[in-house]
């Protein structure tokens, strides 16, 4: 029997409030409205940020509504559309997006920016563009994380908020580039601008410095410097281009900046921090060279404040902050699924563990103890 039109009942991993564990609940989704598609979600890609919201808000992270269905890394297939929805169909595969792309705003527009505002106050609260989620649980609403929500087996979202990407891509494997491995991708290609022949450093190696570093690769730089507390990360790191991988804790002498800044003569042309730490923001700032350096912030705090010596920028350092790695949703996934299915972006190599819904909880409990890249859970 055809659902168009009908709610849903199905399983979503709901945060009833922050600190505690998720739980999977049965969940009712309601069918969209106008410019809105109902996704039957697949996979979840589980990013540190989802964490983050659940355990550190109020303290790094904003806060948030609650009750919340996390996960903002998902892929799935269009189940309905709303009436005047006109760029999806049923059984388009998509990737949800949490920044969107409305093609028409005056920062879409700009080739300058992809900080498109459409929706977005709705979306931050977590619900939609009439002010409200279309996900309950026994009458209550339930909040929809950054218009995402890929930790139920079905969502609602902006038809702006949506990447329409070819039949034969295999959902598990580009679900990452929701998030995680387009934004660090995408900071050293786009924010960065990583020249052939530069020298590197990207701090923190988890999805997004991973692939960081395997955009710097790709940008052709000649020295890629990986940095990380958890030596485990260093294979990973060799396997998309690092050339060398340093421990922090080798050096208890020595500032981990000095020691980038010994190896390439004065300091890197491009450091990316992909931590969420403003104590390794200054390291990685601090580890550019003086006279051109760029630092660029991908690892996300909302509440904290960088503070930063004049001295550093004064002689010629640029510090940028990059979100979703500087793309254009809408246009560049369906472009990163093509080069992913053409062997020349790295995905599979990421995934370290496939989880049920029901095993959400141990994807937080592995990448906080350092077991894992990305856990990809599987919806259904
Ligand atoms: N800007 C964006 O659009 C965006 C998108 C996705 C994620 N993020 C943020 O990027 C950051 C990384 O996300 P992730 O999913 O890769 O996280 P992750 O937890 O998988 O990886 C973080 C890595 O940092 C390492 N680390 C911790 N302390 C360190 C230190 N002092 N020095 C060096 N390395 C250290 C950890 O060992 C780990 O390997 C998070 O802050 C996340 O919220 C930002
Ligand atoms: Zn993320
Ligand atoms: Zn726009």
């Amino acid at each position: 029997m055809s659902t168009q039109g009908r709610p849903i009942t199905c399983k979503a991993a709901v945060a009833w409030m922050p600190g505690k564990p998720l739980e999977i609940e049965e969940v009712q989704v309601d069918p969209p409205k106008d410019h809105e598609v109902r996704i039957k979600m697949m996979y979840s890609g589980v990013c540190h940020t989802d964490w983050a919201y659940l355990y550190e808000t109020g303290q790094s992270m904003s806060p948030r509504h609650f009750p919340v269905v996390l996960g903002h890394e998902g892929a799935g297939v269009v189940e309905s559309v709303g009436t005047e929805v006109t760029k999806f169909k049923p059984g388009d595969k998509v990737i949800p997006l949490f920044l969107p792309q409305c093609g028409e705003c005056k920062r879409c527009l700009s080739t300058k920016t992809n900080q498109c505002r459409k929706n977005w106050a709705n979306t931050q609260k977590g619900v939609l563009a009439d002010g409200t989620s279309r996900i309950s649980y026994n009458g209550q609403q339930v909040y929809q994380f950054l218009g995402v929500c890929s930790f139920s087996q079905y969502s609602v979202v902006p038809d702006t908020s949506l990447a329409k990407i070819r039949h034969d891509a295999p959902l598990d494997k580009v679900v990452l580039l929701g998030c995680g491995v387009s934004t660090g991708y995408g900071a050293a290609i786009n924010t960065a601008k990583v020249e052939p022949g530069s020298t590197c450093a990207v701090f923190g190696l988890g999805a997004v410095g991973l692939s960081a570093v395997m955009g710097c690769k790709a940008a052709k730089a000649t020295t890629i410097i990986a940095i990380d507390t958890n030596p485990a990360k260093f294979p990973k790191a060799v396997e998309m281009g690092a050339t060398e991988c340093i421990n922090p804790s080798d050096h208890p002498k020595t500032k981990i900046q000095d020691v980038v800044k010994e190896k390439t003569g004065g300091g890197v042309d491009v450091a990316l921090e992909c931590v969420g730490d403003t104590a390794v923001m200054s390291q990685a700032l601090e580890s550019t060279i003086d006279a051109w350096g760029v630092c660029v912030i991908a690892g996300w705090t909302e509440t904290e404040k960088l503070s930063v010596e004049v001295e550093q920028l004064l002689l010629g350092r640029t510090i940028k902050g990059t979100y979703f790695g500087g793309w254009k949703g809408v246009d560049a996934l369906p472009l990163l699924v093509n080069k992913y299915m053409a062997e020349e972006l790295k995905l599979d190599e990421f995934i370290t563990h496939s989880l049920s819904l029901s095993e959400v909880n141990k994807a937080f409990q592995l990448f906080k103890s350092g077991d894992s890249i990305r856990s990809v859970v599987s919806l259904w």
